[in-house]
């Protein structure tokens, strides 16, 4: 099977390639990897390998590039071979998949830029041999422009090997849906989904531009190699269907079906919805454990359409998963109350643990009460969108909560409400007109002053973004106390990495484990919210989670740590499956109503991601439709281990 392991090769001819009975649903060839730094690590290697080669036969090779988070620990790494071991770039010809219209190159975002920033800048490739479309040519020449682009890439020889990255549409560079098979290089307009994608970038959405110059789906397709990587479970359903689902310019990362030598380069949440991994009954042999037949029997009930008690031997067969019945010689009714009662034991009212209670089938331990509890949410909005109902019930149940935020989220504040704010204090300093507002006075203006130089696209200074940062921790403030928490049990750690970055480029310091670990020395709690740990790799969420696990694994021998559960909620990064939840708390209509004005207390961003409450009420629906009480809103957890 195309698992990743150290023998196989990445880049090669899918003609060699004979597919196991695992993969036959996938029709691209697909390596899933334990993570996303092994992975590109790995083909960084093969990338160089090629490039030698090359060089010893005095040729050139043609390498197309992608932009995104995704390839940038690839990037990293082939600055550390040309550093470390002498890689040279010398013979390679680039050429950029994309490029936003309407940017000037030395924009912060300009694809140009981040390229620069990215790669070129650190290791020694001619200038004259990297090639990007250019976002800055007048209108009226656009269309010769991309015939010239096409042209450059034919007269290099052709690509030898393009990366890809996938948008959330299901784009390979920006071939939106509706790009044709034959599509190639042109000016595009961009999707709504992918305009909101980029919004954190731009720090706001209206700041992101409408239109882009992107090679074709049949640029792309021409390329001799083709490796597609994707990361975090954000890209497991997109990545599925351009596998396993059907060739159509809804999704042009389908037409690399056609493709001889294409290659998904995943990790393993973003292979997650893959049928080997989703329903891997379907596929082949499993372990009917006990969480593999969770998983079959509550898949077996959504599919159907049948709360699972009224499951009969019939439906096991028709779908499949009749093995699972024959391997345990149980009949239906035995499987489905077994089943109905694992998922039922995740309910619970207690999310800190019911004190005196028999905890034998509770999700948490009814001691010790009242328990530390430790909430981290890597931006301000996170723990609100994950867990505003639980925080509340945690709260009313008597525990003693630290809510800590673990990054200002500053970037994701609106110009307007920094504006508003400047504005107003400006107004109250001419009203009073005393000699001490005039440091208010001047404050006021110098946050105007930047705000207008910046200009449409521009970036904020450190006081602009100290400003926001500290609006948002009204905001904060505020959506605690609607969940019942009091100032004193809010914290925020700011964490270098954020304070200093951007968007898709942050990167985690030691500083920032230090914090971390600072904080678990101080609180040592009896349990854990998380969240992140299967996120895009290089987003706010995973680095934040990434620097509590580092910090959590220095107390791996210390008592309290071993008696502390942690539990991952899910934000923005997507719901757990069914099968998944180990906690479901449920809400009654008037505490979701309480969790949505705690979110909608987060006025000054620009994030428009308030859909939380239809989310709580869906995974709601989906325990109702397994035969569970009926509730209007579920939060959901899982155990995370380490
Ligand atoms: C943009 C780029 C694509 C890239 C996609 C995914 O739309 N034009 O080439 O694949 O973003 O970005 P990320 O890798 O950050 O998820």
């Amino acid at each position: 099977m195309s698992n990743f392991d150290d023998t196989g090769s990445i880049l090669g001819s899918a003609d060699e390639r004979v597919a196991s009975q695992q993969e036959r649903f996938e029709k691209i060839r697909t390596l899933v990897c334990p993570d996303s730094s092994v992975a590109s690590l790995k083909l960084a290697k093969e990338v160089a390998a090629l490039i030698l080669e090359r060089q010893a036969n005095g040729q050139t090779f043609v390498l197309g590039l992608a932009t995104g988070s995704t390839p940038v620990p690839f990037y990293r790494e082939l600055i550390r071979l040309h550093q470390n071991e002498n890689l040279s770039f010398k013979n390679v010809v680039t050429f950029n998949l994309d490029e936003y219209y309407g940017l000037k190159r030395d924009h912060p975002e300009s694809y140009f830029r981040f390229m620069h920033d990215q790669l070129f800048d650190h290791v020694d490739i001619p200038t004259e041999q990297i090639h990007i479309p250019d976002g800055t040519i007048p209108m009226e020449s656009v269309y010769d422009y991309c015939l010239s682009y096409e042209k450059q890439i034919e007269e290099a020889g052709g690509l030898d090997l393009q990366i890809l990255g996938i948008g959330r549409t299901g784009h390979i560079g920006f071939n939106e849906p509706g790009s044709a098979m034959e599509s190639t290089t042109r000016m595009i307009t961009l999707d709504r989904v992918t305009r909101q994608d980029a919004a954190a970038d731009f720090m706001g959405v209206a700041n992101v531009p409408r239109s882009a110059i992107t090679m074709g789906v049949g640029t792309i397709l021409k390329a001799k190699n083709l490796v597609l990587m994707a990361w975090g479970s954000n890209k497991a359903d997109i990545v599925k269907e351009a596998s396993e689902g059907e060739i159509t310019d809804r999704v042009s990362a389908s037409f690399l079906q056609t493709h001889h030598s294409a290659v998904f380069l995943i990790d393993s949440a973003a292979s997650s919805r893959l049928t080997r991994f989703r329903h891997p009954w379907l596929v082949g042999a499993v372990n009917w454990d006990a969480s593999m037949k969770k998983r079959a029997v509550t898949w077996l009930s959504s599919q159907l359409n049948k709360p699972i008690l009224k499951l009969v031997d019939e439906d096991y067969n028709e779908k499949g998963t009749g093995e699972l019945l024959a391997s345990t010689s149980e009949a239906a009714y035995e499987v489905n109350i077994d089943c109905f009662n694992r998922v039922q034991h995740t309910i619970t009212g207690w999310p800190g643990g019911k004190p005196n209670a028999d905890d034998s089938y509770r999700p948490e331990r009814a001691n010790p009460f009242p328990k530390r509890v430790l909430v981290l949410s890597p931006e301000p909005m996170d723990a609100f969108i994950g867990m505003g109902g639980t925080l509340n019930r945690l709260k009313e149940q008597g525990h003693e909560i630290s809510l800590l935020f673990q990054t200002s989220g500053n970037l994701r504040v609106a110009d307007v409400a920094a504006l508003n704010f400047a504005r107003v204090t400006l107004e109250m300093a001419e009203a009073i007109a005393e000699s001490g507002w005039e440091d208010q006075k001047r404050y006021a203006q110098s946050i105007i002053n930047a705000l207008d130089e910046k200009g449409e696209f521009g970036v904020d200074n450190q006081l602009v973004r100290r400003l926001k940062g500290l609006i948002l921790r009204g905001e904060v403030r505020d959506a605690a106390s609607v969940c019942g928490l009091e100032p004193g049990a809010v914290r925020f750690l700011d964490l270098p990495f954020y304070e200093e970055g951007r968007y898709r480029r942050f990167q985690r310091t030691e500083s920032d484990v230090e914090i971390m670990q600072a904080v678990l020395e101080d609180l040592k709690p009896d349990m854990i919210f998380v969240t992140g740990n299967s996120g895009d790799p290089s987003s706010n969420q995973a680095i934040a989670f990434n620097c509590f696990a580092e910090a959590w694994s220095n107390f791996s021998d210390e008592s309290w740590s071993s008696n502390c559960r942690v539990w991952s909620y899910r934000g923005r990064d997507g719901g757990f499956e069914t099968h998944e939840i180990e906690m479901a708390v449920p809400m009654s209509p008037d505490q979701l109503e309480q969790k949505a004005e705690a979110i909608r207390k987060f006025m000054s961003t620009s994030d428009d991601d308030l859909s939380t409450p239809t989310r709580n009420r869906e995974i709601a629906a989906l325990y109702d439709a397994l035969g569970m009480a009926e509730y209007e809103a579920i939060e959901a957890f899982c155990r995370w281990k380490g």
